[in-house]
């Protein structure tokens, strides 16, 4: 049993092999944290684990008893105004206007598998997978009840958490602020590590060490961001890929959210994740209840990789839903940045028929073919098909693509409106705005007020109408500007400080709406690129546009970043033009394909104008692609080289579930004069068996290529020749800027 209850010393245990979760129900009656890290065995008690800090100055709740103070013990959930000065998961307002709270321990259940969340993406276990812990407290003089969950899954090292109210008073109880998770640990000897950037360079490594006080992360902007991922880790500080403790801390959710961790003046860490209190409060009517979105967290003491294998395994098994869970991912053609909105029927059958001439399986219909949508300042809203561009209509279009052999989908940006829409037209007041005050333009357009459920039920009819008239194999759902001027319209004076919240649950309904009613669409979520690429999103959308910027030189960083978290076949990744339309930087097709198919390939440039050649190496890519597509999407995932710490170089590989075959790739972003030999030692091989090095007679033994590891090409050296000799001089080594190599490992029969 994953669950273990200590009754005398009324002490829980979450327990799988690899990861021990142990809190004891203290003095006050409280949760009181004990111990997160590594599985320890169980035994009768551990109350030696509860050694109390300091409590000098600190206030106490027994007068007896001065060594115990709220100020200084570790929580599990902890509340204000008793004494705890540090940030508080959550804090509740009574009719009388106080603000101080005592939830107090009164039952358990264990049960296997785990709780649903109302309208909230959740990870799903199923009997035998993991076991869930209600822990149910109260505050009997607000008659309200708090559960909190805590699912540890059976065979990863991760533990999903959240938080329920419900009030059971007959006054009106007001939420200020509900975290979905909060843990307290002794020692702040961590590195804090986040996922940061803008548009176009989503989610690049922050490491620092921690320091006393709050070092956070949020959003304000009504969707998770560009700016920082829902996540934060905590690394011991000589943590790296292959060993040392780690933690991660992450948040299924996709609107305005706070991760934080905390250091206080005795050297303990407070982590907390969940709703940003900013623009937050929720009446709690009563009878009426409140459920915090899921958090998760993991823990692995093998170093940052295994960290993330957990993760990837997470959301693969236990967020991902649908036909799309295991199904390889089509190889895509988008014509973005082929065509932008320029384009008619004939253009796109053009590209559509050379799409499908190398290989690829679905064509993509972007921005622009609906309303009168021939730049971004007009036509969001209008769901329907721009005769203009497309005059036979969508159907007809759909039906030209998929006689050729191709999946077709299309974009749509559902929450927005233009100023110039017919939508606009009719339904002013369904754009956010506060009344008598002008609304703020972002890329031309105005935000729909999602929390209003007239919107939610439009849009709902809107695009399924869509999907039924394109006959639509894929979703493309965009969502290109934050939210200003917050006001829910239908919202009551006093509702609407919960109006961020009650948007996000709009758009989750329309998602689930959505998606219940066409199960084989598979959907895409995008936020200008990288924007709401969280744990929430992936719920809805098995995968996610990883960001606007296609330069494979800065995909390095952004996927690097991004495999933290989210595993490969999460990750929208496409080869595009050189120069790049981002950067301007010229780079190879073999670069662009080498960096894109670590990832869900996909193809956005003008293939009806390339050269032959070219186009016989998008070919032989899309095939290359093709064969090793389980591995790519599927695999074990393991960073080797951080583009981080070495000027943008990177390497990265991923081993097939079975161990059978391995994909690895060595990138050099800058050519160095002068260059030292060098090698790369893989991870996640078989270790007992051998490993062909694919077109070559070479077979390594796995314990070899982890240890020694493989020889990289060898890097030019010497005084660049004049053109006509380079071939000569240069033929056989890595020569120049934005190169590198792809290595394909077959198993061998093991060797007696
Ligand atoms: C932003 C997306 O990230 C792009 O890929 C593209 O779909 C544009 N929006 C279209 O407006």
């Amino acid at each position: 049993m994953p669950i273990l209850f200590n009754k005398a010393a009324r002490e829980f245990h979450l327990y799988n092999g690899r990861i021990s979760y142990i809190f004891c129900i203290a003095k006050n009656n409280q949760p009181q944290h004990l111990y997160y890290g590594k599985a320890i065995p169980h035994v009768e008690s551990f109350s030696h684990m509860n050694i109390l800090r300091s409590t000098v100055l600190s206030p106490v709740p027994f007068s007896d008893d001065m060594d115990f103070s709220l100020s200084t013990v570790l929580h599990e959930y902890p509340s204000y105004g008793t004494g705890d000065y540090r940030t508080p998961a959550f804090q509740i307002q009574a009719a009388d206007g106080s603000r101080v709270s005592d939830f107090q321990y009164k039952s358990h259940k264990v049960f296997e598998g785990k709780n649903k969340l109302t309208g909230l993406p959740h990870t799903s276990c199923d009997v035998g997978q993991g076991t869930t812990l209600e822990l149910i407290l109260a505050d009997e003089e607000l008659s309200c009840e708090l559960v909190l969950y805590y699912s540890i899954f059976e065979d990863l090292s991760v533990i999903a958490r959240s938080a329920r109210f419900t009030n059971k008073s007959s006054q009106d109880l007001k939420i200020l602020s509900a975290l979905s998770m909060s843990t307290d640990f002794d020692e702040s000897d961590f590195d804090f590590i986040t996922l940061d950037g803008a548009w176009c360079r989503e989610r690049h490594i922050t490491r620092t060490r921690l320091r006393k006080g709050i070092q956070s992360v949020g959003s304000s902007r009504g969707a998770s961001s560009p700016d920082h991922n829902p996540a934060c880790f905590l690394a011991a500080t000589n943590t790296d890929e292959y060993s040392g403790d780690c933690y991660a801390f992450s948040l299924l959710y996709s609107g305005n959210y706070t991760a934080f961790a905390e250091v206080d003046s005795y050297d303990g860490t407070r982590i907390g994740l969940g709703i940003n209190p900013f623009e937050f409060q929720w009446n709690l009517g009563k009878g009426k209840s409140f459920e915090t979105p899921e958090a998760i967290t993991a823990f692995s003491d093998r170093g940052l990789n295994d960290l993330s294998s957990n993760l990837h395994d997470l959301v693969r098994k236990h967020i991902i839903r649908g036909i799309w869970k295991e199904r390889v991912r089509p190889v895509l053609f988008n014509n973005w940045e082929a065509t932008y909105f320029d384009f008619d029927e004939e253009k796109l059958l053009m590209l559509a028929w050379q799409a499908r001439s190398v290989g690829i399986e679905l064509f993509v219909l972007d921005d622009g073919w609906f309303g009168r949508r021939n730049d971004d300042t007009t036509s969001l809203g209008d769901w329907y098909c721009n005769l203009d561009k497309l005059p036979q209509g969508l159907g007809e279009l759909s039906a030209k693509i998929k006689s050729m052999g191709l999946l077709f989908g299309l974009w749509i940006e559902p929450e927005m409106i233009s100023q110039e829409s017919k939508l606009m037209n009719s339904h002013n007041d369904w754009a956010i705005g506060v009344p008598n005050r002008s609304r703020s333009f972002g890329r031309s357009q105005y935000v729909l007020d999602m929390s209003n459920q007239e919107v939610v039920d439009y849009l709902f009819h809107a695009i399924a109408k869509v999907i039924e008239d394109g006959d639509l194999d894929y979703i493309k759902w965009d969502m290109n500007r934050s939210i200003t001027e917050a006001f829910g319209a239908a919202l009551k004076p006093e509702d609407q400080m919960s109006f961020f919240h009650r948007y996000i649950l709009g758009t989750y309904e329309l998602y689930e709406r959505l998606s219940a009613a066409f199960p084989n669409v598979l959907f895409e979520s995008c936020a200008a690129g990288g924007g709401r690429f969280d744990l929430g999103m992936m719920y809805y959308a098995p995968q996610g546009w990883t960001s606007d910027d296609t330069d494979p030189a800065e995909r390095l960083k952004i996927q690097y970043g991004s495999s933290l978290i989210y595993p490969l076949s999460c990750m929208g990744s496409h080869v595009s033009a050189s120069p790049n339309h981002q950067t301007g930087r010229e780079t190879s097709m073999d670069f662009r394909f080498h960096t894109a198919m670590f990832g869900l390939l996909g193809y956005e440039l003008d293939i009806t104008k390339l050269a032959g050649a070219e186009i016989e190496k998008i070919k032989e890519h899309v095939g290359l692609y093709k064969t090793y597509r389980p591995v790519l999407q599927f695999g074990d995932f393991y960073r080797l080289k951080s583009p981080f710490d070495n000027e943008g170089d990177t390497a990265w590989m991923t081993v097939a579930r079975d161990k059978s075959a391995a994909v690895c790739a060595n990138y050099k972003v800058l050519a160095k004069p002068n260059p030292s030999l060098k090698r790369l030692k893989l991870a996640g091989l078989n270790e007992d068996s051998f490993y062909r090095l694919v077109g070559t007679d070479r077979i390594y033994s796995a314990k070899e290529l982890m240890s020694r590891g493989i020889a990289l090409e060898i890097e030019f050296s010497g005084v660049v020749p004049p053109e006509s000799e380079q071939i000569k001089c240069t033929a056989g080594k890595d020569y120049g800027d934005f190169t590198s190599y792809l290595y394909f490992l077959q198993e061998e029969k093991v060797r007696e």
